[in-house]
């Protein structure tokens, strides 16, 4: 199997078997710091992750010690909205698990639906929505199928986040919904969203803690606030641009929490 050739690859590079599965959202890979004692291995020596098929995406592995835990790092992810399936999406968090990972580190930009959020925050997810309507669990080989997902969030990684975080940090808790995208969306969206009880909103992120679920990972969950939905008009650029300024800030905090991961 792909998933197998490609972890071997991933325990060779960290010499043992990893300990912890990190998924950087949007400018994260660029705020990594010189304590991630690291290699590069980019996706296209990782054919399990389906991006060899994306022309100009460069995804990197990077695997390495960072704090004293043996760690993997995925820079780029596979998204609906680019036309891969729930199985592809969640590729990564195979890899992860058959690597060695016990926990796995979900990082994503989003914007806020709730009003006391502001571009800037960073939102600590503590459960989810998945509106995409897809599962990577109705693959017939995916196992267990029937996964329990009421505490899906980790309260003991939360506990810890909640811990190492600063007053800068501007840490928030919260519901993350999951949409399909790639457009943002309506005023009358964002208010049935909240309504529903989301407190952010974003692309990714719900469809990989099922699977992580599923192969009885601990997950810890991050959003980067990136704009507020409906109050102005939402730009990928603005969105990129706040996530790379806060992408730091996240790092920082993910250096910490390490420790007692
Ligand atoms: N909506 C959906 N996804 C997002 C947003 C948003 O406003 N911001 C960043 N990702």
């Amino acid at each position: 199997m792909q998933t197998d050739k490609d972890s071997t690859l991933i325990k060779d590079a960290a010499q043992g078997e990893v300990d912890v599965g990190i998924v950087l959202g949007s400018g994260l890979a660029e705020a990594l710091g010189s304590a991630f004692q690291r290699v590069a291995i980019p996706y296209g020596d990782l054919p399990s992750l389906p991006f060899k098929s994306l022309p100009g995406h460069h995804g990197q592995a990077f695997v390495g010690l960072w704090q004293g835990k043996r760690v993997l790092a995925l820079s780029g992810r596979a998204h609906l909205y680019q036309g891969f399936t729930a199985g592809e999406v969640t590729a990564n968090v195979r890899l992860a698990k058959a690597s060695g990972a016990r926990a796995l580190i979900l990082t994503n930009a989003a914007g806020a639906l709730n009003p006391v959020y502001d571009a800037g925050d960073l939102m600590l997810i503590a459960d989810h929505l998945n509106l995409t309507g897809c599962n990577p669990l109705l693959d017939a080989e995916a196992s267990p199928r029937f996964v329990d997902m009421s505490e899906a969030y980790s309260p003991r990684l939360r506990a810890v986040a909640r811990r190492h975080a600063s007053p800068e940090h501007r840490l928030r808790e919260g519901v993350y919904v999951g949409l399909v995208g790639p457009s943002y969306e309506t005023a009358a969206e964002a208010r049935y969203l909240r309504t529903i009880g989301g407190d952010a909103v974003g692309m990714s992120t719900v469809l990989e803690t099922i699977m992580a679920r599923s192969l009885d990972m601990e997950v810890l969950g991050f959003s980067l606030i990136t704009n507020v939905v409906g109050a102005t008009e939402t730009t990928h650029e603005e969105v990129m641009a706040t996530a790379r300024a806060s992408a730091p800030g996240l790092a920082a905090l993910i250096e910490k929490a390490l420790v007692e991961i």
